[in-house]
């Protein structure tokens, strides 16, 4: 069955917006946790704007389920990795400028540069995934780097303001995971998701996790974190395996 793992990002954001202590992202990753989220994942970003080093440390600590690790291909970010230990790291692209990531990683003719980069990851018994846009020569470069999982960036998806703009994209998406699988990758998605845009994969089988931050913190404000959290937990757990 797939999965919800909760990304919290977006607490460390209000919390960073006055540089205080709350809110507090441990607390919210444990909330989420017992809401029936699968794993939290945060994003340790470059220029620090929301989740900070300290962060990453104390929700692997307390963590009940397990820690899912964002971040871009950077040595300081896999010292940092290869230190905490999460369950699993996800590569991303990351500009200074944009208000999230904007797009996937580009992996062709890097396939190389990224099985040498998780090496070292691999030795410590870490997954790694590589958040790729639904390209299939993106895909096919991909499983040559030793990722045992992509996570397939839905935002164009998730963004498209027209149907048919949208069915395009959620049609790139379902032959990317039918090529993923078919190349041996277990594939997340992740990006834009919120409570009506997912209903679309609920039938689609070859889906491992559902990544999820910016509509269950949203919901979250109103709701409080446990029923966001339930509510898509509960959501996706109606989905096809
Ligand atoms: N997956 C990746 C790789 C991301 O960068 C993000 C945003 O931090 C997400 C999933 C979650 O996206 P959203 O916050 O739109 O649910």
């Amino acid at each position: 069955m797939p999965v919800l793992v909760v990304n919290v990002d977006h607490v460390a954001t209000l919390r960073q917006a006055r540089m205080g202590i709350e809110p507090e992202p441990v607390t919210a990753a444990y909330m989420a946790e017992q809401a029936g989220a699968t794993g939290i994942i945060v994003h340790l970003r470059e220029d620090r704007r929301h989740i900070q080093d300290r962060d990453v440390r104390l929700i692997k600590e307390t963590c009940n389920t397990r820690l899912h690790l964002e971040m871009a291909a950077t040595d300081e970010m896999q010292r940092i990795a290869l230190k905490t230990e999460p369950e699993m790291v996800c590569l991303v692209p990351e500009k200074r400028q944009e208000l999230t990531t904007e797009g996937g990683l580009n992996c062709i003719g890097r396939e190389q540069e990224l099985k040498d980069f998780l090496a070292p990851v691999h030795e410590k018994g870490i997954r790694a995934s590589l958040f790729i846009d639904a390209d299939p020569k993106q895909i096919e470069a991909a499983s040559a780097t030793g990722a045992e999982f992509i996570e397939i960036h839905t935002g164009h998806y998730a963004d498209a303001k027209k149907i048919d703009a949208r069915n395009v994209e959620l049609e790139k998406i379902l032959k990317g995971i039918v090529l993923a699988n078919d190349l041996g990758l277990k594939v997340n998605l992740g990006h834009g998701l919120n409570y009506r845009n997912i209903l679309n994969f609920k039938d689609v089988p070859g889906i491992k996790e559902y990544s999820i931050g910016h509509a269950i913190m949203a919901r979250a404000i109103y709701v409080g974190i446990d029923r966001a959290v339930r509510d898509m937990a509960e959501l996706i757990r109606t989905f096809a395996d």
